[in-house]
């Protein structure tokens, strides 16, 4: 291997100047200068340089000398490479060495031509002045032989900072001159060639200096430098791959995008780097995944909405670090809303309804009651319905939706309002011939007591009066239905009044005249019950009789349609007719109730006859279903 001890460019001139500079040294003594070592390309020939001296006091009649291979001492009979005297060389020689110089001028310059790996060596001159005066000198030349040039790269190639290549070849035979050029250097970028020779030690180099800004695409990609011999058919080569460094390039991510739960997502990270990097996958600050490789994939399998988030692809070697970042979003229905719990608030009361949810996209939500849509807002997950002043109206269930184009929810609150009764504008009295039917309909939560006053009788008649008064519930409304019987002048005053811990509501219930159209128009609904009550004012007598076959049924009317601000407050038929099967019971319950109490007012005759309460259809009118009990106390 030729090693460049000095990079300088040595002109002839310096050369003579070392060699005149040597000669003085030596001159008058036995001594010898050549390369220590020289180079030479397997096929071509060398010139080893050579000068030697002898002490002046000899002054020789002749010179002659003799080129050794491998060992000074003649005696060891090594092989001869050339002799001046005798053309007696060794085998491998012969023919292929000369002098190149005159040795009477001291010159002791050997060409060897057809150079094969056989004759590497060292090689020693002995200079032969006649007699004794023999002399083989210590210095010699180490002969290398190359089977190709070499190729000197820098330590390391980085991408976009310019490089040399260096290709250099023994110059050492005068004869043969190479010639270098470079294979594989069309698509380097800025590259360029210079040629220099170099001396070193009397031995030349040749020398060709690629330069060229490496990218990334160079990686791998194979140069050569070529030697050849002009007139000859010799032709050396050595070829180099190039190893160009370079940061981490993220070459191919995928691009943000948007799923559903459940898919199944591969994300892709190609990575292009020299060396190979550590890549990465990361959501945020967490790592998912991690590989030293050109290809990094991250699979999400049955993806749901905790994998919602920025994820980042990071590739790093030592010489740089990248990263590639990717939204996904994952699209879900709305989960089932979050809501108030049940409540209870009191008539007059501020509230507020807040519903909240999670859905992407931010889905449309609403409050709704009854159907109606108390509030809506658009792409929000969270609601809020503010009611004031709270009324019994806004009692009820309210649901709170959540849609979005992946699906709906729903959950639903009730609210319980508390407040105080009121008497709805449908209670009234009717008036038959000899009888009244009072009918009072109140409102209230908690539920009412209702009590009917006929301040001019001095008479209070509550629902304890089992007898007279007769009351259904259905939801917050109770209709409470007093009938008495009797003559009675026309202008009775009869007041409902209705109490509950909010308060105390009175009503004089207006009469409304039977003759008029309006029940047969409507017609009875369901159940409806009768007592007839005949209350004579002054001394009473009252005789009970024991009905024991009471399976008939009572009707009691009511309009088929009342007026809608409660009309929800009704029942259907189907609980009315729940409330008559409860009636049976209920009325032989009375029968009794009535009977012990009239016994407690020390009562001596009561007679309620219910013979007559069969059957009725539906389209019976009042005045024919008032049947009755005669109550007479002496
Ligand atoms: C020896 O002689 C040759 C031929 O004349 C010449 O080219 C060469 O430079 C000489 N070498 C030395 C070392 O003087
Ligand atoms: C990511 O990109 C790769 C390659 O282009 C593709 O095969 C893959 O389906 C993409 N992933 C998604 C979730 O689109
Ligand atoms: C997908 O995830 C959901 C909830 O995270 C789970 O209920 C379901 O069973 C999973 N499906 C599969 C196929 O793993
Ligand atoms: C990605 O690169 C940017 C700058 O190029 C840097 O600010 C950021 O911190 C990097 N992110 C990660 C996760 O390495
Ligand atoms: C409903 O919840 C919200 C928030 O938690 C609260 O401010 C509000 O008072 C609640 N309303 C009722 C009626 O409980
Ligand atoms: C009602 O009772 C009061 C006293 O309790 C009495 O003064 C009044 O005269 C009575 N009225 C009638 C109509 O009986
Ligand atoms: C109902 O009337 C009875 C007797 O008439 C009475 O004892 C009771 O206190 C009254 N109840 C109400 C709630 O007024």
């Amino acid at each position: 291997m030729l090693v460049l001890k000095t990079q300088v460019m040595v002109n002839l001139q310096t050369t003579l100047f070392i060699w005149l500079l040597i000669k003085g040294v030596f001159c008058g003594q036995w001594a010898a200068w050549m390369p220590q070592t020289i180079s030479a390309l397997q096929e071509t020939c060398v010139a080893i340089p050579c000068r030697f001296d002898y002490p002046e006091e000899l002054r020789p009649s002749s010179v002659h000398g003799i080129w050794y291979f491998n060992s000074p001492y003649p005696k060891n009979h090594p092989p001869v490479v050339l002799k001046s005297k005798t053309s007696t060389t060794h085998e491998t020689y012969q023919g292929r060495t000369k002098f190149l110089g005159e040795l009477q001028q001291k010159n002791c310059s050997l060409q060897i031509e057809r150079i094969t790996t056989d004759i590497q060596g060292k090689y020693y001159f002995r200079a032969d002045l006649g007699g004794y005066n023999q002399y083989t000198f210590s210095e010699h030349s180490i002969l290398e032989i190359m089977d190709k040039p070499s190729v000197l790269s820098p330590p390391e190639i980085l991408i976009d900072s310019e490089i040399e290549l260096t290709c250099l070849v023994p110059d050492n035979c005068p004869n043969m001159k190479p010639s270098l050029s470079w294979l594989g250097v069309e698509g380097l970028r800025q590259h360029s060639i210079f040629g220099r020779l170099e001396e070193d030690d009397g031995t030349w180099t040749v020398l060709s200096l690629l330069r060229f800004l490496p990218s990334q695409k160079d990686n791998g990609h194979r140069v050569g430098c070529k030697v050849s011999y002009p007139d000859t058919v010799l032709e050396y080569h050595r070829f180099l791959t190039l190893d160009v460094k370079h940061a981490p390039k993220i070459v191919e991510v995928n691009s943000s995008l948007e799923t559903t739960e459940g898919a199944h997502v591969v994300l892709i990270c190609v990575v292009e780097s020299n060396p190979i990097s550590q890549v990465t996958w990361l959501k945020y600050e967490t790592i998912l995944k991690q590989e030293a490789s050109g290809n990094l994939t991250l699979e999400l399998d049955n993806v749901s909405n905790s994998h919602d988030g920025i994820y980042t692809c990071v590739a790093e070697n030592e010489y740089g670090k990248v990263n590639k970042s990717l939204g996904l979003a994952v699209m879900y229905a709305p989960w089932k809303p979050t809501m108030n719990s049940s409540a209870l608030v009191v008539e007059g009361d501020y509230l507020t309804i807040f519903c909240s949810t999670q859905g992407n996209p931010e889905p449309i939500m609403s409050i709704m009651k009854d159907q109606m849509v108390l509030k809506r807002v658009v792409y929000e997950s969270e609601i809020l319905l503010e009611i004031p002043v709270v009324n019994d109206e806004d009692d009820g269930e309210y649901w709170c939706t959540a849609e979005n184009q992946y699906g709906y929810s729903n959950s639903s609150f009730s609210l319980t309002v508390e407040f105080a009764p009121v008497v709805l504008p449908d209670s009234k009295c009717t008036a038959g011939r000899d009888s009244v039917q009072c009918i009072c309909i109140v409102k209230s939560n908690p539920e009412s007591t209702i009590v009917f006053e006929l301040p001019n009788r001095n008479l209070t008649i509550n629902e304890t009066d089992r007898g007279f008064v007769y009351s259904e519930r259905n939801g917050y409304t109770i209709s409470s239905v007093l009938s008495l019987r009797g003559e009675m002048e026309s202008e009775i005053l009869i007041l409902c009044s209705a109490t509950n811990i909010y308060g105390t509501k009175m009503k004089e219930l207006p009469f409304h005249s039977p003759s008029s159209q309006l029940w047969a128009k409507f017609g009875p609904v369901g159940a409806v019950f009768v007592f007839v009550i005949l209350i004579a004012v002054g001394g009473y007598m009252i005789k009970t009789r024991k009905k024991d076959t009471m399976n008939e049924s009572s009707s009691f009317i009511q309009p088929e349609n009342p007026p809608v601000a409660y009309r929800s407050d009704y029942t259907t038929q189907k609980n009315l007719e729940k409330s008559e099967n409860e009636f049976h019971s209920i009325s032989e319950k009375m029968l009794l109730n009535q009977r012990e109490r009239l016994s407690d007012l020390d009562v001596s005759y009561a007679n309620i006859d219910f013979s007559k309460l069969c059957m009725k259809d539906s389209y019976t009118s009042t005045e024919e279903l008032a049947e009755y009990a005669e109550i007479r106390v002496k």
